[in-house]
């Protein structure tokens, strides 16, 4: 068995504080609306946070573009607030993990301002210069994330700055020593405070590779370099170096986002003698529903696709790394409606996929307002756009003219990075519950009745259904531990799966459709000590007539040794 760690055993919960819950209603959630809402949290049984950027930054980027790694933000409070938040969630027993975001800075921290005073300020080599290309412009091919190329000229010394993102977020150059020593320390300041651990933005980009050629270029007219620079060696020398000296050693939690990772990298990184990471998010699985335009289309993930990867993941990080799980994070559409599930079956799909993901073998992360069923939002507007990314798409392919303008607020309403951003719906009152004040963005106009309020007492909630959910996952080794086996890998409809742990055993069945489908269950599970450990219907037919209704999920447990609750 794998080896076991609180991580591993642990439900995450991801708080994106702009929009979590706002205590002094200047419409942008705050520290101390996080801490109103701990007793919810607690309630739901999750066992740790993972709060999104608290720290100064000009909001070029929500956040990820960090002027001062060691401060809070005026919006969201002070560092006595902070500090209350880490003691009131400890005392709580949830564990506290904050984002790092050393693949680059701010443009407005105090270490590019110095880089870009002078080619001999100490801080220079802290990011990372080219000349011009021969011609003049920009030294390659290189495409920023957020549209346009990846580099920007600083005019007083001529030379290009890399910014994989956007031009305010530079690029930091890890292969300089005094930058890695100042970012351990600061990550140390931080572990001396408390927290929990770290959630690594982009860490598989941090390593640059020597070669900065020109790339293919993609539809967009630039090269993607991210598959180049994950693909570096160099990450893994990095990686191992801040496990000794950033976190020191392997007590706190290293989860990584790893954009552009291979699984063989994935499991380097997170391998279980915890010399690099301890769980990766991979995003294979998210970039099924792409095309030309990136992923402004409305095509949708097809379902085969989704398990196939999904598959890849879980039998190729078995024994050898771990999965951190999710449908959702505030980069991400929401996935009932990325499926395109309406409102009927909204309910209903939202309890399906929260089985199909936290019955995986993984740690699964809920993102706010996934416990209750919430949904895309519908942009009418281009003025509604808060997120660089949406904004400088919309320029440009509506601007080209090679998407109308109401496909494009189609598309971003489905696929881009605000439409799981609105404020969280914590009741039908004013405000949603989220502020007394004008909220920072639009309010998805279904918290009227989508909202926790209306789901705290009701039996057969989202809500409801999520906290069953959790508590399994204490009770039953098999739900961490078990290695998970694809079953019927090629049905069109189901998404099914066993999990298997010496005598134990789960058969996990999700009907993806709004049809009703008789799936039978494979020979091991219709034996007498087999039980229905979870439907999301209240009532399920599953164990009499193998029949699963539309969007049913069921969770069977062959436990020969184990009684009934
Ligand atoms: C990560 C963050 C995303 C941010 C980007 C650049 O992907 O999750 O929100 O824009 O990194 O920091």
């Amino acid at each position: 068995m794998d080896e076991r760690r609180w991580w591993k055993e642990s439900v995450f919960y991801q708080i994106y504080p702009q929009s979590f819950c706002d205590a002094n209603g200047d419409g942008t959630g705050d520290i101390a609306g996080i801490i109103s809402k701990l007793d919810y949290l607690a309630e739901l049984g999750i066992d740790a946070l993972w709060i999104s950027p608290v720290f100064p930054s000009p909001g070029y980027d929500n956040g990820y573009d960090i002027s001062d790694y060691e401060g809070i933000a005026p919006q969201y409070g002070t560092m006595a607030d902070f500090e209350q938040l880490l003691s009131e969630a400890h005392a709580r027993g949830l564990k506290v993990v904050l984002d790092l975001v050393v693949n680059h800075t701010s443009s407005e921290h105090p270490w590019f301002k110095a880089a870009i005073s002078g080619k001999a300020s100490r801080e220079r080599a802290y990011y990372i210069w080219r000349d011009p290309a021969p011609g003049g412009g920009p030294p390659n091919n290189w495409g920023a994330l957020f549209g346009g190329p990846a580099w920007s000229l600083d005019e007083g010394s001529g030379q290009y700055y890399l910014h994989l993102f956007s031009p305010q977020q530079p690029d930091l150059n890890w292969e300089n020593a005094a930058l890695r020593k100042e970012l351990y320390a600061m990550m140390r300041r931080w572990l001396d405070k408390g927290i929990d651990g770290f959630r690594m933005d982009v860490i598989s980009l941090i390593a640059k590779p020597e070669d900065f050629s020109s790339g293919t270029p993609c539809p967009s007219g630039y090269f993607d370099p991210r598959g180049r620079i994950a693909a570096n060696p160099k990450l893994h020398v990095h990686l191992r170096e801040m496990r000794k000296e950033g976190l020191r050693g392997s007590g706190v939690l290293a989860l990584g986002e790893a954009s552009a990772t291979t699984l063989d990298s994935a499991r380097l990184l997170t391998n279980p003698n915890g010399s690099e990471l301890d769980m990766v998010f991979q995003f294979e699985h998210m970039d099924l529903d792409g095309g030309e335009t990136f992923k402004w289309t409305d095509r949708q993930i097809p379902l085969p696709e989704l398990k196939k990867v999904l598959f890849k993941w879980q039998t190729g990080m078995e024994g050898r790394g771990w999965n951190a799980l999710f449908w959702n994070n505030h980069d991400q559409p929401r996935m009932i409606s990325r499926l395109g599930y309406g409102e009927q079956w909204r309910e209903a799909s939202a309890k399906m996929l929260a089985t199909c993901l936290h019955m995986l073998k993984g740690t699964p992360f809920i993102y706010q307002g996934d416990e209750l069923g919430m949904t895309n939002m519908c942009f009418t507007s281009p003025e509604q756009l808060k997120d660089s990314e949406s904004r400088n798409a919309y320029a440009r392919y509506v601007g080209d003219g090679s998407i109308k303008e109401a496909d494009m607020l189609h598309y971003i309403s489905l696929k881009g990075r605000d439409t799981a951003r609105t404020p969280m719906q914590w009741s039908a009152g004013a405000g949603a519950g989220f502020t007394a004040g004008v909220p920072w963005m639009p309010l998805n106009p279904n918290f009227r009745h989508v909202n926790a309020q209306e789901q705290l007492h009701r039996v057969d909630s989202v809500l409801a259904f999520y906290r069953r959910l959790i508590t399994l996952r204490r009770k039953h080794d098999v739900i961490v531990y078990g290695a998970c086996v694809p079953y019927a890998a090629e049905h069109p409809g189901i998404f099914a799966y066993t999990r298997v742990l010496g005598e134990q055993a789960l058969l996990v069945c999700c009907n993806f459709s709004a049809e009703s489908v008789h799936f039978a269950p494979p020979d091991g599970f219709m034996q007498a000590h087999t039980r229905l450990l979870l439907s999301s219907y209240p009532q399920s037919a599953y164990m009499q007539a193998a029949v699963l209704a539309p969007y049913e999920a069921v969770v069977l447990l062959n436990a020969p040794d184990e009684k009934e609750e």
